[in-house]
């Protein structure tokens, strides 16, 4: 890739009003750092997963696959690579290293938490069971391998109505996201579907922020608007929305729609891959940024590369990553099949 090529990518990213955009310079004085890590790859027999949250050079510059984390967790079942380089946070490399026991996970980020993710412990949840021992316990992607390792089935952003519908047991209790919890009951009132609901305390800090007056807001200074959140916000904010949905599907939604302007509120990283992917479209109003995500970096993916750190390998028990794997093919096999959740004995 040339610093040329790149730029001509990147040229369209204009997030925070202008603040982040690319030059042709400075795509030229990044162009050592991709075409190492490029080179590096093919060495080491490595591939790049990034969240569509991290920096744009990352996933234009070096990433092999991009997307949500329902895509990425199928795209890390897929690769023949030995290691797995993943610019995302820590719950998405361990699920990446669950997936496959035998590869060396890597984490190039240097603030790789998440506060859904560090909202529960292991030990909490099997207390919780022992208090609710009817329920079907389900968990966001969004925990640790730990917490997956005590819980019956995983979903994502992408799968979670359908999965939580599907789910025979009407007693269930989700975590750790209070907001997606509380989407998630109204959206089985909404489907006539008969659950109890029993949700925990977690909250997303990025998609927490956003207020019902600010779409009010975006709606009179940008007429016509389409307005996409994601299930980590509100009701408040879905309900003032015009399409919820995972990262890939708000996508997918830009993608097929004949409008041309769309506020996404969401962290920036998508705002900017919009930007990139469909340029004739308009991204307006401003977004949030996950310090998590935008702590992976070129540098810090070439570290990982060159000499990584011990805190950089995801490393778990034979016996959590058994159990987690239960919880995440529960998920798969529901949403690739459609047929009935396999529940934990
Ligand atoms: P997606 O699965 O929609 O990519 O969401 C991941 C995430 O961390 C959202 O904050
Ligand atoms: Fe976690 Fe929120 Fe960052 Fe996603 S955006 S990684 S949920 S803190």
């Amino acid at each position: 890739m040339t610093a040329e090529e790149l730029f001509d990518k990147l040229k369209e990213v204009r997030i925070s009003g202008g603040a982040c955009a690319y030059t042709l310079e400075k795509c030229e004085a990044m162009m050592p750092l991709i075409n190492a890590i490029n080179a590096l790859k093919k060495e080491r027999n490595a591939v790049i997963l990034a969240h569509s949250y991290v920096t744009p050079e990352i996933l234009y510059g070096v990433a092999d696959f991009t997307g949500d984390s329902y895509g990425l967790a199928k795209d890390a079942t897929k690769t023949k690579a030995q290691t797995i380089v993943f610019a995302s946070v820590r719950f998405m490399g361990e699920t990446a290293k669950i997936l496959n026991p035998e590869k060396q996970v890597l984490i190039p980020g240097t603030d790789t938490g998440c506060t859904l993710a560090d909202a529960v412990t292991g030990p909490q949840v099997k207390n919780l069971r022992r208090e609710f021992p009817d329920h079907t316990f389900v968990c966001y992607i969004n925990t640790t391998a730990d917490v997956k390792a005590e819980c019956d089935v995983c979903v994502t952003s992408s799968n979670v109505y359908d999965i939580v519908e599907a789910i025979p047991n009407d007693k269930i209790f989700f975590l750790p996201d209070k907001l997606m919890g509380k989407n998630l009951r109204e959206e089985m009132e909404r489907r006539g579907v008969d659950k109890q609901i029993e949700i925990f305390d977690g909250v997303c800090y990025v998609h927490e922020q956003y207020d019902p007056e600010m779409i009010q807001f975006l709606r009179l200074k940008f007429p016509g608007v389409k307005v996409l959140s994601h299930p980590e916000c509100s009701p408040g904010i879905l309900h003032a929305s015009d399409y919820a949905g995972s990262t890939s599907q708000m996508m997918d939604y830009v993608a097929k729609s004949k409008d041309s302007q769309f506020a996404v509120l969401t962290e920036c990283g998508l705002s900017s891959r919009l930007q990139v992917e469909f340029p004739e479209k308009k991204i307006v109003g401003s977004c949030t940024m996950c310090r998590y995500m935008k702590s992976n970096s070129l540098e810090g993916i070439l570290r990982v590369l060159l000499k990584p750190r011990p805190e950089d390998y995801v490393n778990l028990s034979d016996e959590v990553m058994q159990r987690a794997r239960h919880c995440i093919d529960a998920m798969f096999t529901y949403t690739e099949n459609k047929t009935a959740i396999p529940v934990r004995d």
